[in-house]
């Protein structure tokens, strides 16, 4: 079967001496682009919260010479990102690449904390770690940020405070795309501040076989595995696979031909994302939206 590595055009790239921590590697396109990045030579760190099959990455990453680290941690919970950063920082001298990748949908509506859970856990997780990493990132380090082509249904309405802090009119779908155009909008503002590192978003494809559809609702779910259950040599013709899905992330952690940062990739190369996506104004609104729901969430009314 195809190796992202392959796909993204750095199967010969050498990664020796690097460290990449990979979150969301438990499954799916993460776990793909862990195992590819220890096949090019690096040490990959990873994170997810299925132990099980942290345990069982973490072995085939020993037998690639990747001295894998596992850490678990559940991102609907407030304080994970900042144990998550201070578990990684113990182990590593200096982190090269950060793969932000771990991703969430929910059917259901659910308010963590005061805040709408997938955006919790799409959003303002990786933006705390990534925060919190940031002095681990050798420079020239690379921040390399999961979204999705969905964040172009997303406007910027939908990333209001009273739009992420309420769950009264839910739907699945927005909340996941306003994540996703969350995760662009971040990448693009980290990237200003910060022009001595490389910093990218990207869409991985459609990969209707991965884990990212278990919470949709029942018919989202019987199409997705469906779907998934197509021999391999059909279904990476008419869609993704998680080892095809991982290729861009793989491109973006390992690739030396591109030195653009702030930009959105698909298939290996920049897109034009929405407009919404591209405006710097709300980048930085978004940022210091973000600052304050970490630094002072909001208050959760106590029940009756
Ligand atoms: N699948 C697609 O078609 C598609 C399309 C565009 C973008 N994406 C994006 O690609 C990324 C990877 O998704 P995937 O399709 O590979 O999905 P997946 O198979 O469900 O993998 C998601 C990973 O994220 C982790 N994760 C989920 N919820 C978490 C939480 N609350 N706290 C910590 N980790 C959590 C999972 O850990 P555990 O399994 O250990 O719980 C898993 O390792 C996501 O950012 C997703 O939004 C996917």
């Amino acid at each position: 079967m195809t190796r992202p590595e392959a796909v993204a055009g750095v199967g010969d790239a050498d990664l020796d001496g690097t460290t990449a921590f990979v979150t969301g590697a438990t499954h799916g396109v993460g776990r793909e682009t862990a195992l590819a990045l220890g096949r090019l030579g690096a040490r990959v760190l990873v994170h997810g919260r299925d132990r099980t099959a942290g345990r069982a990455l973490a072995n085939e990453l020993r037998e690639l010479d990747a001295e894998p680290v596992f850490v678990r941690a559940d991102f609907a919970d407030p304080d994970a990102p900042g144990e998550l950063a201070d578990a990684v920082a113990e182990r590593v001298d200096e982190l090269d690449v950060l793969v932000n990748n771990a991703g969430a949908h929910f059917d259901g509506p659910s308010l963590v904390d005061g805040v709408e859970r997938t955006f919790r856990v799409n959003h303002l997780a990786p933006f705390e770690l990534t925060r919190e990493l940031l002095p681990d990132l050798s420079s020239g380090g690379r921040v390399v940020t999961v979204a999705s082509a969905i964040h172009e249904r997303a406007t910027a309405a939908d990333l209001e405070i009273d739009a992420v802090t309420d769950v009264d009119d839910y739907d699945g779908f927005r909340a996941y795309a306003r994540s996703k155009l969350a995760n662009v909008l971040f990448s693009r503002e980290l990237a200003a501040r910060h022009p001595d590192k490389l910093v990218n978003c990207l869409h991985p494809g459609f990969v209707p076989g991965s884990e990212l559809w278990r919470e949709a609702s029942l018919p989202v779910s019987v199409l997705m595995r469906g779907l998934s259950v197509l021999p391999a040599f059909v279904l990476e013709r008419i869609v993704d696979t998680p080892r095809t899905a991982a290729a861009t992330s793989v491109y973006l952690a390992a690739a030396d031909d591109y030195d653009v940062t702030g930009e959105y990739f698909s298939n290996c190369s920049p897109k034009m994302p929405s407009e919404a996506a591209r405006d710097d104004a709300l980048a930085a609104e978004l940022w210091a939206r973000t600052e304050s729901l970490v630094a002072d969430p909001p208050t959760v009314p106590a029940e009756d």
